[in-house]
């Protein structure tokens, strides 16, 4: 390395590649015409060490465990603000003012309801659907709901469509639970903010008057806090590739939504908690640590490990205080898998194993107890998921489709498959 180049010797070239420095962070160094100057391509499987774009929206120092939006820490914005002025963070770049803040308020809340024909939509669905099918499968259909807003280079257009997947998502996201549970859909009532909303689209019914819980409506816009971005993960990515080709923000999403699915992603929370219920008693944890230790055994521990965080997850910490919180307020003093999830925390934290691998609780790990405990079914853990998340997808997406230097996404590969060779008629082979 020198000065703001470095230079990597091929057989008997030697090539100057630039280095571009973050504002915070490591710096990155520019291949992007290593393959025009050596004939060669770098070999990245998973992007362990590969910075796919540039990005002002989110920054994480996993080894400091330090997550920030914009440039503000995670926990300040989960102590003092709220979900939809974190919305407004990510998608603007600035926290609003009262006024930016009420109108942005307004306007989301004036697009919560879906087209009523969605609603038929759902009845295609089978009753037992995960309801992360049904998200897979509703937020795509918006793009034909919504075709007025699918013009992506019209800054009108993008603008309402990420206006309506803001609002319309956990709308989506409470349908779905409704019809599994066989439940009349409940419209939102714009009285509401938009988490107290959220509750009272899914737990409801016509039946009975329902009151927001004010506890419980601050926890899961917390928890919604934490998920909104978490820069390139898997999910993110995803809504990045798709996006790069030109596709409708809608498909985007929904590409995001069925990446997010992956239990090693969005998926874990739903995971974390079977474990926990798996392991069912304080006295089977060594049995579990052992099993994932074991290096022929693929059982791993749900909810421990990140790719990014070597350090305790920031977001496991204000996770684990909204447990409690969540917790207490419904009067739940001796959760056995809370008992279980303490106890394995514990024993982690002081193996050998865990401390030399880094590997620490994840969010996931005490999300799922809260959301069991607020009345969600384990089915709908990773839709909580997709609602907090949409808001990063779409400030992603947004990002990449205004960056003036955007081109499409084609990574190259090692390809070691069979060589050339000839096509034998069927009767030879
Ligand atoms: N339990 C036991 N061993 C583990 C675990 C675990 N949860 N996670 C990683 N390891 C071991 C792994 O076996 C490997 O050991 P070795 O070096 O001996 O082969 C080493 O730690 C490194 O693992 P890796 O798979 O190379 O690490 P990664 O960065 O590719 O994986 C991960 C990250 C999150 C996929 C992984 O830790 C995992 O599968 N965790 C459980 C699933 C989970 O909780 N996912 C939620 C992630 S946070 C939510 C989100 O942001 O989506």
């Amino acid at each position: 390395m020198s000065g703001n180049t470095s230079q990597l010797k091929v057989g008997d070239k030697t090539v100057d590649m630039a280095i571009k420095e973050g504002s915070v962070g490591p710096a990155v160094i520019d291949i992007a015409k290593l393959y025009a100057q050596t004939g060669m391509f770098t070999y990245d499987p998973g992007f362990t060490s590969t910075a796919s774009c540039e990005s002002q929206i989110t920054y994480i120092d996993g080894d400091a465990g330090v997550l920030l939006y914009r440039g503000y820490p995670i926990e300040q914005l989960a102590e003092h603000g709220d979900f939809l002025e974190t919305c407004y963070l990510l998608l603007y770049g600035e926290l609003p003012t009262a006024a930016q803040k009420a109108d942005f308020d307004y306007r989301i809340t004036r697009h919560t309801m879906v087209h009523e024909q969605m609603a038929r939509f759902f009845q295609g669905f089978r009753r037992d659907a995960h309801p992360m099918a049904v998200m897979v499968g509703s937020i795509g259909a918006m793009s034909a709901f919504y075709h007025d807003s699918t013009d992506i280079s019209d800054p009108q257009q993008r603008m309402i469509a990420s206006m309506r997947m803001i609002a319309k998502v956990p709308t989506l996201a409470a349908m779905a639970y409704k019809y599994t549970v066989g439940q009349p859909f409940v419209y939102p009532l714009n009285s509401l903010d938009y988490t107290s909303n959220f509750l009272r689209m899914c737990f409801a019914v016509p039946a009975e008057e329902y009151k927001v819980n004010p506890v419980l409506s601050r926890a899961l816009d917390r928890i919604f806090i934490l998920h909104a971005d978490h820069e390139q993960n898997a999910s993110t990515s995803t809504v990045r590739l798709a996006g790069s080709s030109g596709a409708n923000p809608f498909a985007c999403i929904a590409a995001g939504t069925a990446c997010l699915w992956g239990p090693a992603h969005g998926g874990a929370n739903e995971a974390a908690l079977k474990m926990l219920e798996e392991i069912g008693t304080v006295d089977n944890i060594p049995k579990f640590i052992a099993k994932a230790k074991d290096k022929n055994d693929p059982f791993r521990l749900m909810g421990f490990g990140h790719r990014v965080y070597k350090n305790y997850d920031p977001r496991a910490k204000i996770m684990q205080k909204t447990t409690h919180e969540v917790l207490n307020e419904l009067g739940i003093k001796d959760d056995p898998l809370l008992d279980v999830a303490i106890e394995l925390e514990r024993i982690a934290l002081s193996d050998e194993y865990f401390i030399e691998k880094k590997l620490y609780p994840n969010i996931d790990f005490y999300s799922g107890i809260t959301l069991k405990a607020m009345g969600f079914p384990t089915s709908m853990f990773t839709v909580l998921f997709a609602v907090a998340r949409t808001v990063g997808w779409i400030a992603q997406w947004k990002e990449m489709i205004e960056d003036p230097s955007q081109k499409i996404g084609r990574p190259r590969q090692l390809y070691t498959g069979s060589p050339k060779r000839d096509y034998t008629p069927i009767g030879r082979r």
